[in-house]
């Protein structure tokens, strides 16, 4: 069975990533396909402080929130980041989560869905594919689902337009398994 990881993107309590999040899975699982869900409030890990980058070849990370992290994104055939926009740019908790992993994002399938007001989440996933696709390599998919509040979300994260919604996540979804070689 396809195992797909799904990557929180904040970490504040009542966030709207708790709402959007769990549409996503609910969706994957209809599809049929194993979803973990990567909490990244509880794997915790910390702000990147390696003396070594993730591309040189001595890079062995001890820490083990970030061994587990790297675990997953290693073992799941393709990532969902559900990511909010802050500042112009996506979470600096899920960026962070990014940076610490370097040879397991290559030709790894991963689909973008954010969220976020006045451009959605244009921003956020502008950075995200910038190093995903551009510097790590990942199979970044063109369908990024881009969620706004006041149209696609109510403000908390509550879906607004349920159509809206599920059409822009199934485009995402979708291009993320055939990425993956999955028949869903
Ligand atoms: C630090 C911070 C910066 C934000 N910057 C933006 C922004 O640049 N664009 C935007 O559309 N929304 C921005 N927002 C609003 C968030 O999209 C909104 O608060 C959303 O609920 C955040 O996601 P979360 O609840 O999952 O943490 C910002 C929110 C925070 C906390």
């Amino acid at each position: 069975m396809t195992s797909i990881l799904v990557v929180s993107g904040s970490v504040r309590p009542n966030s709207a990533n708790s709402k959007v999040l769990p549409v996503v899975v609910q969706m994957l699982e209809a599809k049929g396909v194993s979803v973990t869900v990567a909490d990244l409030a509880v794997i915790n890990l910390p702000f990147y402080n390696d003396p070594l980058p993730t591309s040189a070849p001595e890079f062995a990370p001890t820490n083990e929130a970030v061994s587990a992290w790297t675990k997953l994104v290693d073992m799941a055939d393709g990532v969902v980041l559900v990511t909010p926009e802050y500042n112009h740019t996506m979470s600096p908790v899920q960026l962070n989560a990014i940076d610490w992993i370097g040879k397991e994002w290559e030709d790894k399938p991963v689909a973008l869905i954010g969220y976020g007001w006045r451009s959605g989440a244009g921003q956020a996933h502008a950075t995200a594919r910038e190093a995903l696709a551009v510097n790590l390599k990942a199979k970044v998919g063109d369908d990024q689902a881009n969620l706004f509040f006041m149209k696609d979300l109510n403000p908390d994260g509550t879906v607004a337009d349920e159509a809206a919604v599920t059409s822009k996540l199934e485009a995402a979804l979708t291009e993320l398994l055939e990425a993956t070689d999955v028949s869903a």
